[in-house]
């Protein structure tokens, strides 16, 4: 009998938020019963719109957009989004500019294009776990450092800098954090920055969601990175927008570009290899940068990311057992169980628990590349009745599994 088997060098990529519980809950889906999704950060499902003015502007271009594009993006969107930046008193040109299918795509450009066998990235634990399955896969090494619990997820610098070898050629920044929620402070993005000067690395600052803020401010890190550090800025519409399902991104390039020809080259041969990303959400760029911005109502007291958030934060941290740093932006919470009054030795089969029991879909923390089966993270988008109603079955399945 013959066997297709997968090539080798998936050996070793995992991406758990979409991994064998997800599969699991399709099937219990398909026999009839109703889960409750809450392991990726897709905000159709729960209601948040793309606003009605990108939808029309997408299919105002629709015809317009029937043929490949330049492959960097048009260059109307690009203008938007160097324009976005200087704005915020970044120096950056259109050429520097390049658009995707959503930052996932830039991502893998970015990674094939950067790293050799080997080659090391230092990735934050928890991390999002694309960053260190692109790693693997591009025969890279995922160096982990530890985000520290106890001072609101922030990356230890020391910790950072511990792990720097010969080999290492960049440190990824996820700030505002997924899934911790951090947004880090100036002065740690600074310290961060200030390593990768020092050591001559690249920084990859996904900064996706930078304006899913509810306390304190967000720091650039090409801001940080100057003309001398080579930084690497990827956002995009899918979560300030609402618009995952749309595919439209951009990596932006920043520091001493002379020194980077070769890289951009490589990076622009990936680029071209993949023809262009999907034009009519390229068209939508512009109308979201330059339009007004409803995500700023969302994530005001009253908005319904910010009252969901706080409140989920607060039900996990009245289950005995459970800890919850609140998070200062993004979508999501990374509550800790208390080892002690949670002895789990496979976080992943936990939470397959809590799928068969309560009907709840969640991710568990080593899918975040964290090392302890302590930890989980919960997506806070359902509505407030929905979100109170999951805290509940959270709940009652920590009780039962609860000792002590
Ligand atoms: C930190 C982070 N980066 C990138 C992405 C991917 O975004 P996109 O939809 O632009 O591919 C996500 C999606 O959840 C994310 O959380």
């Amino acid at each position: 009998m013959n066997h297709y088997s997968q090539a080798s060098r998936l050996q070793g990529v995992h991406y758990d938020v979409r991994g064998k519980n997800m599969v699991e809950a399709q099937r219990m889906e398909s026999a009839g019963q109703q889960i409750l999704k809450l392991n990726i950060g897709n905000l159709a499902p729960f209601g948040f719109e793309t606003p009605e003015s990108v939808v029309r502007s997408m299919i105002a271009h629709l015809r317009e957009s029937e043929g490949y594009s330049d492959s960097r993006g048009v260059y109307s969107a690009r203008t938007a989004v160097a324009n976005y930046y200087q704005t915020k008193g970044l120096d950056v040109d259109v050429d520097q500019v390049l658009l995707g299918n959503g930052v996932s795509e830039l991502i893998s450009i970015v990674l094939q294009a950067m790293l050799d066998t080997d080659d090391e990235v230092l990735i934050p634990a928890p991390d999002y776990p694309l960053w260190t399955a692109q790693t693997t896969l591009c025969g890279g090494r995922a160096v982990h450092y530890l985000c520290d619990e106890s001072n609101g997820w922030n990356p230890d610098p020391h910790d950072i800098e511990s792990r720097i070898t010969e080999r290492t050629r960049a440190i990824v920044l996820i700030n505002p954090n997924n899934p911790t929620g951090a947004v880090y402070e100036a002065q740690v993005v600074r310290q961060v920055v200030e390593l990768a000067r020092a050591h001559g690395l690249i920084v990859l600052a996904d900064e996706i969601y930078e304006k899913i803020i509810y306390r304190g401010q967000h720091t650039y890190a090409a801001e940080e990175a100057g003309e001398d550090v080579l930084c690497l800025t990827f956002s995009g519409l899918s979560k300030a927008y609402r618009a995952c399902g749309f595919r439209a991104g951009w990596m932006v390039v920043t520091g001493p570009l002379g020194k980077a020809d070769d890289l951009r080259e490589g990076i622009q041969l990936l680029a071209n290899m993949r023809m262009c990303a999907n034009v009519p959400a390229q068209h939508a760029i512009q109308t979201c940068l330059g339009g007004y911005q409803s995500i700023d109502d969302l994530v005001a007291p009253g908005g319904r990311f910010h009252e969901q958030i706080e409140l989920a934060a607060s039900m996990l941290n009245e289950i005995e057992g459970v800890s919850c740093v609140p998070a200062s932006g993004a979508l999501y919470l990374f509550p800790r169980l208390d080892p002690q009054r949670f002895p789990i030795t496979d976080d992943e089969d936990w939470a397959l628990g809590l799928l068969k029991r309560k009907k709840i879909l969640i991710s568990h923390g080593r899918g975040f590349n964290w090392p302890d089966p302590d930890h989980f993270r919960l997506v806070a988008l359902p509505e407030e009745k929905m979100l109170r109603e999951a805290l509940g079955r959270i709940a009652e399945y920590c009780e039962e599994t609860r000792v002590g």
